[in-house]
């Protein structure tokens, strides 16, 4: 009952300023996107639901990634390894690995987001603090302390690994992903990257999943448009209200493009249910969504993303 009406607390400052809109097909300021793009979107998807599993993230290195709950099929097929595993450790108890992909001679960070949203939601809400670590030279720019917290908690123990993981493959491409507050740390991690580059190695694609926002419209200004080689984008699902949080009204907003996933909970996700909308956010894609507490819209990105223990 408290978290109840903590909950709708939350909800009431949010819908405060939020822009009503429909979830519709169509819309001229979107794009569909292609077969190649929606694949790797599925690959991603597939890490992000790997760093669920206690399995991957207490593995020793060298072991096979595999997930229980049968939702990372890619990435098994890809033969991928875990180089270092992590679980519960820093500020805010942050878990998921860091993978070598020999079928695409990439390493891949990802990590795990938290299952019980709906208590965790409610304690999104936290001041934006300047960070040169994450920004850089980016006048204004501000982030979430909370998600800076963790990260920083967790940087100095990561890179490492990834340089380590680097040489012994001699792969020196990262892709960063994460689903829901690992969002948000794979967002802050290729932030910070950008910024000071891991020596010769090359951040080619950040993938979130149901991210809630981590910073300021500077922040998002940057990490959209500021040395943004990457493929670099943010995934959304229909309604899913974890991307709404924390509010605009304490000075957030998402960063871009957007993949905005239409198709409903539980269906298959087709090239023609994704729309592109490029820049920072605009109501065109989740963020214009009628509030709602469609919980199990932000469990559903490809499969059930969560699913794995
Ligand atoms: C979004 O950006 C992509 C790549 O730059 C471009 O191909 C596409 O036309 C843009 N979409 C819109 C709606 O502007
Ligand atoms: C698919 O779309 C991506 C992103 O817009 C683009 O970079 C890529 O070239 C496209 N691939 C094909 C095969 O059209
Ligand atoms: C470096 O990576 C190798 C191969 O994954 C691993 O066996 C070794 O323990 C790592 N070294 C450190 C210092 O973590
Ligand atoms: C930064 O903030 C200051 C004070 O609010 C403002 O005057 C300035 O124009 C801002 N700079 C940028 C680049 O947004
Ligand atoms: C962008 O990249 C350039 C060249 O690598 C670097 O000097 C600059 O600091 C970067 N800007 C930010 C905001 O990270």
């Amino acid at each position: 009952m408290m978290m109840l009406l903590k909950l709708i607390t939350a909800v009431a400052a949010f819908t405060a300023t939020a822009s009503a809109g429909l979830i519709q097909r169509g819309d001229a300021a979107a794009d569909a996107i292609n077969t190649t793009t929606l694949a790797t979107l599925n690959l991603y998807e597939q890490y992000s639901a790997a760093a669920y599993c206690t399995r991957n993230t207490i593995a020793s290195p060298g072991t096979l990634i595999t997930c229980a709950a049968g939702n990372c099929p890619l990435v098994e097929t890809n033969g991928a390894t875990i180089a270092y595993s992590f679980k519960d450790i820093g500020v805010g108890d942050v878990s998921g690995f860091l993978a070598v992909d020999p079928t695409n001679s990439l390493l891949v960070l990802a990590f795990a987001g938290i299952r019980d949203i709906a208590g965790w939601i409610t304690k999104l809400n936290d001041r934006l603090v300047p960070s040169t670590t994450v920004c850089g030279t980016t006048a204004n720019c501000t982030v979430h302390q909370g998600f800076l917290n963790s990260w920083s908690s967790v940087s100095g123990i990561i890179v490492p690994q990834i340089i380590n993981a680097s040489a012994t493959t001699g792969f020196t491409t990262l892709v960063l992903t994460g689903h829901g507050f690992g969002g948000a740390l794979a967002a802050l991690a290729t932030a910070q990257f950008r910024t000071t580059p891991i020596g010769n190695i090359a951040i080619t694609t950040l993938l979130t999943y149901g991210s809630p926002r981590v910073g300021n419209t500077a922040f998002a200004t940057y990490l959209t448009t500021t040395n943004a080689t990457t493929f670099n984008f943010r995934v959304t699902h229909t309604d899913d209200p974890v991307p709404k949080f924390p509010s605009r009204a304490l000075g957030y907003l998402q960063w871009g493009p957007e993949y905005w996933i239409r198709s409903p909970t539980g269906a298959p996700v087709r090239t023609f249910d994704v729309d592109q909308i490029n820049g920072t956010e605009t109501s065109t894609g989740n963020s214009g969504t009628p509030f709602s507490l469609d919980f199990p819209a932000h469990f559903w990105y490809f499969n059930a993303i969560a699913a794995c223990k």
